[in-house]
């Protein structure tokens, strides 16, 4: 179990994982099993009852996907957690545990476009109802517009293309003031680079399909709760056991693999990410680079105090060519992966404009930093060299072929 006297590196391996009583594995083994036996009739009964903690079907619990959730709340400084079946699938969870028809969010305009969509579309039909914030952290606007049904705040650690990191504790302190709770997707910072829960976060949302598994090969989702909004996991756990977007105990022990060389990784993604940040931002063709951890950059004051060990591995910057460079560049690069994906081991290259955000009127895509010439970048693990060298072959033939 964690130890609070452990440094990441060693609570990313150790924590959570409890020793296997059957054979003495040392690995959790993958329990491919979707109910557990009950050894009589009491038990049975207590196991539904909750007097008893075995498991009894995998929708709601299961050895596998139990010790991810306990690592992730030891990583993140929670006291539960909760794995589902993806990214998504843990946002949806996560906001209706605490909303209900009539009910309001606030959120940053920043986010991932799946998660507006979200807000926006699906909950709508619901009834219930969101307003974006241009920028948390301007108090008069997070004030404004909070509401007296407004039920959670909602940011991003390091939001997407853009990396406005926004101030965790001032937006906690604002949400909390109003007796709202805060929720923060932390997928690109990882628990590695910031755990929002020590700056006043009370529900914190990952996508681990991301660099959490790290290897791109498994789909996942979790929540970690902070532990002061009542029975928050619980309640938690029964709205997925309900919905079902149960996680599978094959991706939960992916994602336990992923989990174990965290630190690794991010270490080299975060540092390849400012090499290449600064290299791009030296380029002529370069027109800007959205790069939390440059000094030139807005938010690089937020990015100094919240993020520890690095940056983040997933920025944009936009080339002075408009759309022409940008298709120029994605089809000739020959290392970066052409993907739709954050957070891999490869580096993946991407054009919000005509994929991610194709579906935002021009006037959105502006609000969102998003140009004909915007490029997305998520960093790999590679040589940051031969990123670089890929990068400057492809922008340098521009026009001369
Ligand atoms: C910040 C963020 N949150 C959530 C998601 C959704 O995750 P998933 O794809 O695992 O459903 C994504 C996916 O790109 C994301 O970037």
């Amino acid at each position: 179990m964690a130890d609070t006297e452990w440094g990441f590196s060693t609570e990313q391996v150790h924590a959570g994982i409890e020793p296997d009583g059957g054979h003495g594995a040392r690995i959790t083994p993958v329990y491919l099993s979707n109910g557990f036996l009950f050894a009589d009739f009491d038990q049975a009964r207590e196991r539904f009852a909750g007097e008893d903690e075995g498991y009894y079907y995998t929708r709601y619990g299961n050895p596998t996907i139990a010790a991810v959730e306990r690592k992730l709340a030891g990583l993140e400084h929670g006291v539960d957690a909760l794995a589902v079946a993806s990214g998504q699938a843990a946002l949806t969870i996560a906001f209706l545990t605490l909303l209900r028809q009539g009910d309001h969010v606030v959120s940053a305009r920043s986010i991932y476009e799946g998660t507006r969509g979200l807000l926006r579309e699906e909950f709508a039909r619901f009834g219930i109802t969101a307003s974006f914030v241009d920028d948390p952290n301007d108090a008069a606007a997070l004030a404004a517009a909070l509401q007296p049904n407004t039920r959670a705040v909602f940011v991003e650690s390091i939001p997407n293309p853009g990396n406005e990191v926004p101030d965790l504790e001032f937006v906690a302190r604002v949400a909390h003031e109003h007796g709202v709770p805060l929720i923060v997707d932390n997928t690109l910072g990882t628990p590695y680079h910031v755990r929002p829960i020590d700056f006043g976060a009370d529900v914190v949302v990952h996508s681990t399909s991301k660099f959490l598994s790290g290897h791109g090969s498994a789909i996942g989702g979790a929540i970690v709760d902070a532990g002061r909004v009542a029975n928050y996991t619980k309640n938690a756990r029964t709205l997925a056991g309900r919905f079902g977007p149960t996680l599978s105990p094959f991706n939960a022990f992916l994602l336990q693999h992923g989990i174990e060389t965290l630190s690794l990784r991010m270490r080299q993604q975060s540092a390849n990410a400012l090499e290449i940040a600064t290299w791009l931002e030296g380029r002529p063709d370069v027109a800007s680079v959205a790069y939390g951890g440059l000094a030139s950059n807005p938010h690089h004051a937020n990015a100094e105090r919240y993020l520890t060990g690095g940056y983040g591995a997933v920025f944009a910057f936009t080339l002075r060519g408009g759309q022409p460079a940008a298709e120029s560049l994605i089809n000739r690069v020959r290392l970066w992966s052409r993907m739709t994906h954050l957070g891999d081991v490869r580096s993946l290259i991407l054009h919000p404009a005509s994929t991610t955000h194709t579906h935002l009127t021009p006037a959105e895509l502006t609000e969102n930093g998003i140009e004909p010439g915007t490029i997305r970048l998520s960093v790999g693990i590679e040589d940051a060299a031969d990123l670089i060298a890929d990068l400057e072959q492809a922008l340098d033939r521009h026009g001369h072929e």
